[in-house]
């Protein structure tokens, strides 16, 4: 049984680096937002629109505790906020779970949401300075709860195949 959740900010590569590791372990990989759209037959954007952050929040824990119970062998990637609400960082300490927290710097993360902030709610509709101020500081508000996960991964100056080598080296 291998249950792998990957944590960190909007952009951090929580998908990205998912996908990779899942094809070099051999375990599916999952997105939590994916899952929650599948769901509800909506963008999550449509989702915050028309049913409001507080719907999202209670979904996604729902769904989240629903998938780990219900899975053996899984890459999870969460969304950006899963792990800062309805507690749902006590899931990342569970004795069945492996969580990896990729930390990766406000000015990478600012260059990477620049680009692509339209499908994300809480930040689409800031100019490029406006973002870098609110992600500092959203960042330093919800690291308290990424770094609840078992593992963090320094990924700020590592390559994608770095990333990865670190993760597979805490699986075994
Ligand atoms: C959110 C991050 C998003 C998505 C939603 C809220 C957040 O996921 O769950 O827009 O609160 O940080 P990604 O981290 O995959 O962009």
């Amino acid at each position: 049984m291998k249950k792998i959740i990957l944590v960190g900010y909007m952009g951090s590569g929580k998908s990205t680096i998912g996908k990779v590791l899942s094809e070099n372990v051999g375990i599916p990989f999952y997105d939590l937002d994916e899952i929650i759209e599948k769901h509800e037959n909506m963008s999550v954007k449509k989702i915050f629109e028309r049913k409001g952050e507080v719907y999202f929040r209670k979904l996604e824990h729902l769904l989240l505790n629903a998938f780990i119970d219900e899975n053996e062998h899984f890459v999870l990637a969460l969304g950006g906020g899963t792990p800062c609400y309805a507690n749902n960082h006590e899931v990342l300490k569970r004795e069945d779970i492996l969580s990896f927290y990729l930390k990766t710097s406000v000015e990478i993360l600012s260059e990477r949401l620049k680009l692509e902030k339209e499908a994300r709610p809480l930040i689409a509709n800031f100019n490029d300075e406006q973002l870098t101020d609110y992600i500092n500081k959203h960042l330093f508000d919800r690291n308290y709860y990424y770094f609840q996960s078992k593992h963090t991964i320094d990924c700020a100056l590592k390559n994608k195949e770095e990333i990865i080598l670190d993760i597979k080296a805490l699986l075994a």
